[in-house]
């Protein structure tokens, strides 16, 4: 019903295989991974060989949302560390129906993700090929932002134009989202819960990963 999945961006870069134990050990159901190009968004992160490491370390199902300038030029790479879930902005790409089907061919769930700017209505047409989209409520490049509270609108646009189109695409919501936010968040529509400093940077991210499930749950009580 609600899924988190804590974003490895705010973790221990040098211990990434500890991150993924802590989210193991909170319940989490993903591990979302930030691949960074440093030009659709000014950050680095990290590639294929660190996430094909990572994916030897853990048994949560990878969530790879790619923020980088022409996705179809590099998604062999990602495909081949098969993620559960992989996202790439419809900003960064003009083929989206193509690319979809190239990432749904390998077993992946697809998905589009959009930045704050970009309207939901964009996506009307492309919605059948997409399992999930993922609205990013701070502007992506980095983790710790302030949550932009008009996606919450933007959800509930996506969500009635998803059910107009009899579908099953589900909503994940991604920037500054934390156990203040996370009732509005899953009212909203969202399922997907990414949670990056609300976690990592908590006392107990182990506790904090359960806190974040109770708070979304509460929201659809
Ligand atoms: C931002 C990334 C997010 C980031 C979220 O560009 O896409 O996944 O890790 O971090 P917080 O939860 O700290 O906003
Ligand atoms: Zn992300």
């Amino acid at each position: 019903m609600i899924e988190i999945a804590p974003s490895i961006l705010a973790a221990d870069l040098a211990d990434l295989a500890g991150a993924a134990r802590l989210a193991e050990s909170g319940g989490a159901d993903l591990l979302h991974c930030d691949v960074m190009d440093g030009h659709f968004v000014p950050n680095l992160t990290f590639g294929p060989p660190v996430l094909a490491a990572l994916a030897r370390h853990t048994h949560l199902p990878l969530d790879v949302h790619l923020m980088v300038e022409e996705p179809g030029r590099l998604l062999a790479d990602y495909l081949r560390i098969r993620p559960a879930r992989l996202c790439f902005h419809q900003e960064a790409a003009v083929h989206h129906d193509r690319l979809l089907a190239a990432v749904r061919a390998e077993g992946v769930r697809p998905g589009l993700a959009l930045n704050p700017s970009t309207p939901v209505e964009v996506l009307v047409d492309v919605l059948p090929a997409c399992d999930f989209v993922l609205l990013m409520s701070v502007n992506p490049g980095f983790g710790g932002q302030t949550f932009l509270p008009r996606v919450l609108d933007k959800a509930r646009r996506l969500a009635t134009m998803i059910r107009a189109a009899g579908l099953a695409t589900t909503l994940e919501i991604d920037g500054g989202v934390g156990p203040d936010n996370a009732a509005e968040i899953a009212r909203a529509g969202f399922r997907t819960l990414v949670a990056g400093s609300s976690i990592y940077a908590a006392p107990d991210p182990v506790a904090a990963i359960s806190a974040l499930r109770q708070a979304a749950l509460e929201g659809l009580a």
